[in-house]
């Protein structure tokens, strides 16, 4: 193993093994004036925040936004945006019923917000356009996890019209909620963070003139990126034992990038997505991961002691025939996954049942909304901040059928509530599971199930490619 696959196990292991405990240092205590606050350059790869409360139940972290200059390209360095320094972001790691402390000190030259994608906590909190924190400003999010809201989630910024670049500069990260009594306890884990990214030759960030071809193609696709990155590395290792099993938590961190995750030659389990964990395991061959999902996976390994295999990402045809990209049939290669000389002597268990996922009754269900997603548009309007586009009632059941009308898939994603799938395209969910995010393939409809539970306020509901959030593919959805 050479040194700097040694270096990123280690830091994998570091992310995902140890507990919140984990120093994440603050060196950083300045208050001046962006431009002066390029800092030194630092190692990129998932860290853990570090609690700074003592009290029982309560995590507290500090996150700070600023401007880095580090290096996301081999022999080049590049300044971006970066929370603590790192790209990604490090990880929050809590339990439920943990009460949440963020500190959150935007030292960005510009407005941001810190958006908690997925979970169910207070409006105030959930740092949506409607709550944007000021360049130089301090804000604190409160909340507190519920019971069952076990799972992998993700951090990012959310300013109007301004997510696609913020995220593009390297504003993200993850959040892993545990359940004290996890089915799959004592499983190792690897946390996989993905997400691309363009570049020009001096190294800085390529974000294209909208005014330009690649702009118009952006604009279209969202910005699909030539560079892949796994926890802010391109193709780094991870190493497991010939007969271990390995959980591993997949988010898609990317504007657009559809992945269809494989390891040629080898079943998986797949175990739970947005929410958390399915009812049981289910085994697949591949399995589609669209922008801001989140997947876990149960890796068997089944390979010989010393030899290695890959984690692809296969074709998906998520484009209209005129921006698809030439190489968009072609599998790549995301990471490499290497087998140690010495296998494991005692089979593992893996649990048939994981936990009762209750369905939410459709004949609860007091209407049902209708969206129809176009090309940048949801019912043919443009979002705006001063319009409410939907209004509910605080704790009814809705069914929300969802439509695309055009020929791209478009990934949809509602603030503040987990639903279930009921069908897509009239063909009923094999199996219950919790969501924030459904891709809605190109021209077919998927219907949701969600109960408007605990949080009133306005919540955001919008396509996930950046480029068609940022464009106005969003609309406000007020609960009362
Ligand atoms: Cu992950 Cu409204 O966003
Ligand atoms: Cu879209």
């Amino acid at each position: 193993m050479t040194r700097r696959t040694l270096r990123l196990h280690v830091a994998l292991l570091a992310a995902v093994v140890s507990p919140v405990l984990h120093a994440e240092s603050q060196e950083h205590s300045h208050t001046a004036s962006v431009s002066e606050v390029i800092p030194v350059e630092r190692a990129p790869g998932p860290a853990v925040l570090r609690n700074e409360s003592r009290a029982p139940h309560t995590v507290e972290v500090t996150i700070t936004a600023e401007p880095v200059r580090l290096s996301m390209i081999p022999g080049k360095s590049t300044v971006g945006y970066a929370y603590n320094g790192r790209v990604p972001g490090p990880l929050l790691e809590v339990y439920e019923g943990d009460k949440v402390i963020v500190h959150f000190r935007n030292r960005l030259p510009e407005a941001s917000t810190i958006h908690w994608h997925g979970l169910h906590i207070p409006n105030a909190f959930d740092g949506s356009p409607f709550h944007p924190v000021a360049a130089g400003a301090d804000f604190d999010y409160v909340f507190t996890l519920q019971k069952g809201s076990a799972g992998t989630y993700w951090y990012h910024p959310h300013p109007d019209h301004n997510t696609g670049s913020q995220i593009a500069r390297g504003l993200f990260g993850s959040l892993i909620v545990r359940d004290r009594n996890d089915p799959l306890r004592g499983i190792p884990e690897k946390l996989i963070v993905l997400s691309d990214n363009r570049f020009r030759p001096d190294g800085s960030i390529d974000i294209a003139d909208p005014e330009s071809m690649q702009g118009g193609i952006d604009f279209e696709n969202g910005r699909e990126c030539s560079h892949i990155f796994v926890n802010g590395q391109i193709e780094p290792t991870i190493t497991i034992r010939p007969g271990e099993v390995q959980r591993w938590r997949v988010i898609n961190a990317s504007a657009a990038r559809v992945f269809r995750l494989a390891i040629p030659g080898q079943t998986m389990l797949h175990v739970g997505s947005d929410g958390g964990l399915f009812e049981h395991p289910v085994e697949v061959n591949d399995i589609v991961l669209a922008n801001s999902e989140r997947i876990e996976l149960l890796v068997k390994g089944t390979g010989a002691p010393g030899s290695a295999t890959v984690l692809q990402t296969l074709p998906y045809d998520r484009y209209s025939p005129q921006t698809r990209p030439q190489d968009w049939d072609k599998p790549r290669d995301l990471l490499k996954l290497r087998y140690t000389a010495w296998p494991l002597s005692r089979p593992v268990v893996i649990p048939a049942s994981l936990r009762a996922i209750p369905a939410i009754d459709t004949s609860l269900a007091v209407r049902t909304r209708v969206f129809a997603l176009g090309q940048g548009f949801i019912n043919g309007k443009l979002h705006d901040m001063n319009r409410v586009d939907e209004t509910g009632k605080l704790g009814d059941v809705e069914i929300w059928e969802i439509e695309n009308i055009v020929g791209m898939d478009h990934p949809f994603h509602l603030h503040g509530f987990q639903f279930q799938v009921i069908d897509r395209d009239g063909k009923p969910e094999p199996f219950r599971s919790w969501k924030d995010t459904i891709n809605v393939p190109k021209h077919s409809t998927v219907r949701i199930i969600v109960r408007l539970a605990d949080f009133a306020g306005k919540w955001m509901y919008h396509c996930h490619i950046l480029d068609h959030e940022d464009h106005g593919m969003m609309g406000v959805l007020e609960v009362n």
